[in-house]
């Protein structure tokens, strides 16, 4: 299962994880964390690039282009085997953010970005996203206090608006695959909204994986079920 975080800046993502990590841990689920951009050796010099806040004249498509080419790595190198072995993948950011950032955020051609997400993935979609939202101030605030300003931070504020204003878009557009915690509340309560989301979510994967499928003979039975019901609505029997 593949669980991906998103959010503004200072929502919460990087300090939540190890506690969702060592929570589903006890539960008994092998979990594997992982950030993006990052989580291959590859994939950490490009991070260093797209956050040295010495990087002032990176222009949005080169910047849209590096964090891609991080995904490639991290998505053939760490994600897909530890799926393909039955690991529960969270990843702190995943494609949603280029379409926040890099496309929302500096007002590129969505479609453009999207196309360029698909190639980066290979098509890879999380089966849960999960968006820490908060008040795009209040994200600033307490990412200031921490001391660990990047270039990415340090966009203006409409910028970081546009960002947050994508994701609930995105939200909207994709429900199903989306949950959202409210990010503002006390970081206790976020925890607990976050555990809530993912252990129903592994509900209902726990489900549809122990659902047997159906033998020969319950195949036949349901075809002439199938076949029965058709003739009757034809003959308007209902
Ligand atoms: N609910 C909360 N209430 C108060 N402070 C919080 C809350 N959640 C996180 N913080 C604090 O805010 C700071 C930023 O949090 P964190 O680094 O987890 O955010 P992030 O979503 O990973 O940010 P970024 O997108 O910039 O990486 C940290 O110091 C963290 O302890
Ligand atoms: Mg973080």
């Amino acid at each position: 299962m593949f669980i991906t975080l998103e959010g503004p800046e200072g929502s919460g993502k990087t300090s939540h994880i190890p506690y969702l990590v060592e929570y589903l841990r006890e539960k008994g689920h092998v979990v594997f964390p992982t950030r993006e951009p990052g989580g291959t050796s590859i994939g950490e010099q490009i991070r260093e690039v797209i956050h040295d806040l010495k990087n002032v004249e990176m222009h949005p498509r080169a910047e849209t282009l590096l964090y891609q080419a991080a995904r490639a790595q991290i998505v053939e190198q760490v994600i897909k085997p530890r799926l393909a072995d039955g690991e529960i993948v969270i990843s702190d950011r995943y494609y949603d953010s280029t379409i926040a950032y890099q496309g929302y955020g500096h007002q590129q051609d969505l479609e453009q970005v999207r196309g360029l997400v698909k190639y980066a993935t290979g098509g890879l979609v999380p089966d849960l996203t999960v968006l820490l939202d908060v008040d795009v101030e209040e994200g600033l605030r307490r990412k200031k206090k921490d001391d660990e300003w990047n270039r990415m931070d340090a966009y203006t504020v409409e910028f970081h608006q546009r960002v947050r204003a994508g994701y609930l878009e995105m939200v909207k557009a994709e429900p199903s695959r989306w949950a959202v915690v409210d990010a503002g509340q006390k970081w206790e309560s976020v925890q607990e909204g976050l555990r809530k989301v993912i252990v129903g979510r592994l509900k209902i994967d726990e489900i549809n994986r122990t659902l047997t499928p159906l033998d020969k003979q319950e195949k036949d039975e349901l075809r002439g079920i199938q076949r029965k019901s058709s003739k009757s609505l034809k003959n308007n029997e209902w």
